[in-house]
């Protein structure tokens, strides 16, 4: 870990009832954190309100997606005002299922980061290689050309942390070791440095997700450029957070 606060997102995807959730967010609660870790939840959207009106602490609230632009005529959609009007702080965009499963690409995503962070909404920008491209060794320009979208439509960095996902290691048990993020993190750091500036370089959050869980963060979590983790399935547990009150 190394840049700006250490930072804890927990991104329940298409999970949860309003049983569980309610469940999910006693247990949250009830727990004491680090003061110098920002946690994040990213409940589904119809849950939204339920968490903002049950969090009693200082966690703070993510959606999951986001329309492009101002709201109307757009069935299904949820804009940026809206999630501003119940006091969500944060978005997930360019998530691998977004891109793999309902097919968005760097363009739409581009544009819904920009119009986010226009209505200041935060942005958790992932980025990650597929396992083939991966294994034909591409992971680099995979990752540079999805960081090159979001940095065209970045103006305000201090708003962003940038999420790196391997594809072939989420929700499959199979984590990054962490020299393997480490080295990713590392070359994302520089391609900002060179691309972006030295200063959001150094300042830029970037965090670790694929896999994460209370028994492997405490490793990746010692790497010099991992300064963080987004997290799906363990996120459904609160124990991951009581494991991250020990230090990093
Ligand atoms: O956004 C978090 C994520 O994709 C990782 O999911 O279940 O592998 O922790 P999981």
């Amino acid at each position: 870990a190394g840049s700006g606060k250490f930072f804890v997102g927990g991104n329940w995807k298409c999970n949860g009832t309003k049983d569980s959730i309610s469940k999910l967010v006693s247990e949250l609660n009830a727990a004491t954190l680090e003061t110098d870790v920002d946690v994040v939840v990213a409940p589904p959207f119809i849950y939204i309100d339920q968490v903002k009106n049950s969090l009693t602490g200082r966690i703070e609230v993510s959606a999951q997606n986001v329309w492009i632009g101002k709201g109307g005529a757009y069935t299904g959609e949820i804009s940026a005002e809206q999630l501003v009007d119940i006091g969500v702080q944060w978005v997930i965009l360019g998530h691998s299922e977004r891109r793999h499963i309902i097919g968005e690409d760097d363009e739409f995503i581009g544009k819904k980061a920009a119009y986010a962070l226009s209505q200041n909404v935060k942005l958790i920008a992932c980025i990650g290689e597929l396992l083939e491209e991966r294994e034909a060794g591409k992971t680099f320009d995979v990752c540079f050309k999805q960081m090159k979208a979001f940095a065209d439509s970045i103006s305000n960095w201090a708003d962003v942390v940038i999420a790196y996902e391997p594809v072939w290691a989420i929700g499959t048990g199979k984590v990054a070791t962490p020299e393997q993020a480490q080295e990713v993190h590392a070359a994302v750091r520089d391609w900002l440095k060179t691309n972006v500036s030295p200063e959001v370089a150094s300042s830029t959050r970037i965090i670790y997700g694929g896999s994460v869980n209370a028994a492997n963060c405490a490793e990746l979590a010692k790497k010099e450029d991992i300064d963080g983790f987004l997290v799906g399935g363990a996120s459904l547990k609160w124990l991951l957070f009581v494991a991250l009150k020990t230090p990093l």
